[in-house]
């Protein structure tokens, strides 16, 4: 037997007299929502939502098409694979929502999207460590990264965190590849006593998004192209400042301007990854040519707090 609602969830909405009612019906509906932000989270979406639907005036294929759409990002979202995230940071939802939480003052570097690749789950290292698990490759460029984390104010930042995650010059995050040891380009380290860290790794290169999803035949269907600027993604944290998510891109990548999920936020973003060889590597078992970055990190006082990760690796 059904259970028969109480009195008070017997809100009387009405019924339309017109087709142009139904938005104001469906907003009395939900006005009794106890929970404030979810009250005005929900009728911003009916209300924008409606107006949507009216603007292209969608018909019912479209609307089915919609529906399958959505049906798809579920289906196709698994441990390893996030399309759903992946749809959101194709459509440039994910850098807005960024944008919006990560207020930053122009002096300070900027947050970049987290993306669908980023898992809490990695291994913490000491300082100095390779983060490349794979055999070296001919064509592998190995990559000296080095830097230090401060408060807004110039304070170096001691026992900080500093969590990176990569693609491989083949352009698959490990999580994509079987091919590849687990773990391979991902790590976390703490900065020493004058807020310093530094890695190794090897460069990134330039690399498509998957597109066998849906969000492929999207951006087949827009002409748009799936490539995004190769780089080093960053979560940068310590107690009593906010969390910084960002991306650092080579200044010489061909798709900072066309990348498909808008990941480069800021022209500070794309730096200079200078290659030498000069025998000179931090590391004396590098003997050719070698590149290095350097990156400095500024956080905001705030609460600290890591994202949550969209796969689980
Ligand atoms: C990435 O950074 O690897 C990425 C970001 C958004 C969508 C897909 C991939
Ligand atoms: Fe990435």
């Amino acid at each position: 037997m059904f259970e028969l609602p109480n009195e008070d969830e017997i809100v009387p909405h009405g019924i339309p007299q017109t087709p142009d009612d139904i938005t104001e019906i469906v907003l009395k509906a939900m006005s009794h929502t106890k929970d404030d932000r979810l009250r005005e989270i929900l009728t911003a979406l009916v209300k924008h939502l409606h107006a949507f639907g009216r603007e292209v005036k969608l018909n019912e294929e479209e609307f089915m098409a919609a529906i399958n759409a959505v049906t798809r990002l579920g289906h196709l979202t698994r441990d390893r694979h996030n399309e759903t995230m992946v749809m959101s940071d194709a459509l440039g939802f994910s850098t807005l929502v960024m944008i919006l939480n990560q207020a930053r003052t122009p002096e300070q570097i900027s947050p970049a999207l987290l993306g669908p690749f980023y898992s809490r789950k990695d291994p913490e290292y000491p300082l100095g460590f390779n983060i490349s698990r794979d055999t070296p490759k001919e064509s592998d460029i190995p990559l000296f990264v080095s830097g230090r984390v401060m408060s807004r104010d110039g304070t170096p930042l001691p026992g900080a965190l500093v969590e990176v995650w990569h693609a491989s010059p083949e352009g698959l995050y490990e999580n994509q590849d079987d091919s590849q040891p687990h773990l391979n380009l991902r790590g976390k380290f703490r900065t020493d006593a004058d807020g310093s860290y530094h890695f190794r790794t090897i460069r990134p290169a330039s690399y498509p998004i998957p597109t066998h999803g849906i969000v492929g035949e999207m951006l087949e269907a827009q002409s748009r192209h799936p490539f995004r600027a190769a780089h080093l993604h960053f979560t940068v944290s310590a107690e009593g400042h906010q969390t910084l998510v960002t991306q650092i891109f080579p200044e010489d990548d061909p798709f900072l301007e066309s990348d498909c999920v808008f990941g480069v936020t800021s022209a500070d973003l794309a730096m200079a990854f200078p290659i030498h060889d000069d025998g000179r590597a931090p590391d004396p078992d590098v003997r050719g040519r070698y590149c290095t970055l350097e990156v400095d990190f500024d956080l905001s006082p705030g609460v600290s707090r890591l994202p949550a990760s969209p796969i689980d690796s």
